[in-house]
């Protein structure tokens, strides 16, 4: 990887625009990035298309390619953001963008009945996810988790649910609570979004991730009401926190128990770190899962799979009373990348890569965080690594207020002025991809001693250090 010209940034960010970027002075002087936000300004709100994609450094990227990513001034970063997660094998990867266009070429968008391409992958699905009898498909991990829970409600006549405190599952309104709470609102009515109806919200119950007896008193308060118990198995929305040994199968026994469904969100871990998701590694067996994201390394693509006699009740068969319908659900072209993409994985040793390189990866980290000093736990799994800047342990959603906020964007937004794109927002992820290097590893591993060495001789403000 190159850095042709690394970003110059203070950590100033007055004006709201590039960190470090006087607004004040005049459009000429402005580089490409930064007069490219200002026109997405006037037309977008806020300049970008998920509320989660809103940083600073304000980047306006022309492309992504295997794990570099180049902003408009012509900047390249070694990317471990991965958009999120779907990118898997590395950006714009050639033979997933073939079979793509091959779909394109033979079969554009029939919109009725289905298609070979359909058939073909939903088999796939089936064969690699062991709790998966039957999938439907959908275009985003929202309608997968959104389906989830209709679901859910129609197969067991129930009304509430229960998701755990830090755990995202989309834009839905009754699985929109209570995510990235600040510490006055963990475990209280934490609304994600306003408009959303609190008799809606009121139906979800928040639970503390690893805390098998808190889930157990919930059903027990609400014995005959409980759908649906759904739950990221890891939680990779807070960065990374394992579920302890036996929690999740403690979720599964509780669920069965209680008359309620089990249902993993494997929208990140599916495809991302086994074939099967995490299911397979941890041989716990959901109801229902929900898969996106890796599933068709970038392109729209996301599923709702599960047991036979409850994907049954969706509206897709003639006596299905859960209503599910999509214009562009199965597309071809995002079928064609899903069947190219789990292709690959069958094919070649991408998750031996990716362990491997997670792992140098967080033992680098790990020993230059003991060299400095620095109060930090380098944790992770396979492709995904996070530092956060605390004491351990990590296990619950609780242990992470005591991360210091400040000092993990500030991190990450130096990080940036080296050439390394890791996403500058509280808590969130690293991904690793099969573009991914050893050069890789080590270019970021200097590039974490740099910064952290500022860091820690300037804790107060890492700005003055430079
Ligand atoms: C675990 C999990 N579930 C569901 C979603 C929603 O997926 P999408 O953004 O594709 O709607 C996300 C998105 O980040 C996610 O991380």
């Amino acid at each position: 990887m190159t850095s042709n010209t690394p970003l110059e940034i203070s950590t100033d960010n007055a004006g709201g625009g590039r960190s470090g970027v006087d607004l004040r002075v005049s459009t000429s002087s402005l580089s490409l990035n930064e007069r490219a936000f200002e026109e997405a300004c006037r037309v977008v709100p806020g300049g970008v298309n998920s509320t989660s994609r809103r940083i600073s450094p304000s980047l306006v990227f022309r492309s992504a390619e295997g794990a570099i990513l180049t902003d408009v001034d012509g900047n390249q970063y070694l990317d471990y953001h991965g958009g999120f997660g779907p990118a898997i094998l590395g950006h714009n990867h050639p033979d997933v963008n073939r079979r793509v266009v091959d779909a394109l070429d033979s079969c554009g968008l029939p919109g009725a009945g289905t298609t070979e391409l359909e058939i073909e992958l939903a088999k796939k699905i089936c064969q690699h996810v062991p709790s998966a009898e039957k999938v439907l498909f959908c275009t985003s991990g929202s309608q997968a988790t959104f389906h989830a829970v209709r679901v859910a409600r129609a197969f067991t006549g129930r009304k509430k649910i229960i998701k755990f405190q830090g755990c995202y599952h989309g834009i839905e309104d009754s699985l929109l609570r209570n995510v990235a709470s600040q510490p006055d609102q963990v475990f209280r009515l934490d609304a994600g979004s306003a408009g959303i109806l609190p008799e809606v919200l009121a139906q979800t119950l928040v639970c503390e991730f690893n805390d098998l007896d808190g889930v157990e008193q919930a059903l027990a308060a609400h014995v005959g009401d409980v759908a649906a118990i759904i739950v990221e198995p890891i939680m990779h929305n807070a960065g990374c926190i394992l579920p302890r040994a036996g929690f999740l199968q403690g979720l599964r026994e509780l669920a069965t128990r209680y008359g309620a469904l089990l249902i993993f969100d494997e929208v990140i871990t599916g495809f991302r770190h086994h074939l099967g998701g995490y299911q397979a590694i941890c041989g716990v067996m959901p109801d229902l899962t929900a898969l996106g994201k890796a599933i068709a390394n970038g392109f729209p693509l996301a599923a709702i799979c599960g047991k036979a006699e409850i994907m049954d009740h969706f509206s897709t068969r003639a006596a299905g009373d859960a209503y599910f319908a999509g214009t562009y659900n199965g597309h071809p072209i995002a079928c064609a990348a899903a069947l190219a993409t789990i292709e690959i994985l069958e094919r070649e040793p991408v998750y031996e890569h990716v362990f491997r390189l997670g792992e140098r990866l967080r033992r680098g980290l790990a020993a230059i965080h003991q060299r400095l000093g620095t109060q930090a736990v380098v944790t992770g799994f396979g492709s995904i690594s996070v530092t956060y800047f605390m004491d351990g342990p990590v296990e619950t959603y609780a242990d992470l207020l005591r991360n210091d906020a400040a000092r993990f964007v500030e991190y990450r937004r130096r990080l940036i002025e080296h050439g390394i794109f890791s996403m500058p927002l509280n808590l969130k992820r690293d991904h690793l991809s099969y573009a991914h290097t050893d050069a890789h590893v080590d270019q970021t591993l200097e590039a974490c001693e740099n910064v952290l060495v500022k860091i820690v001789r300037c804790p107060s403000s890492v700005a003055h250090c430079s």
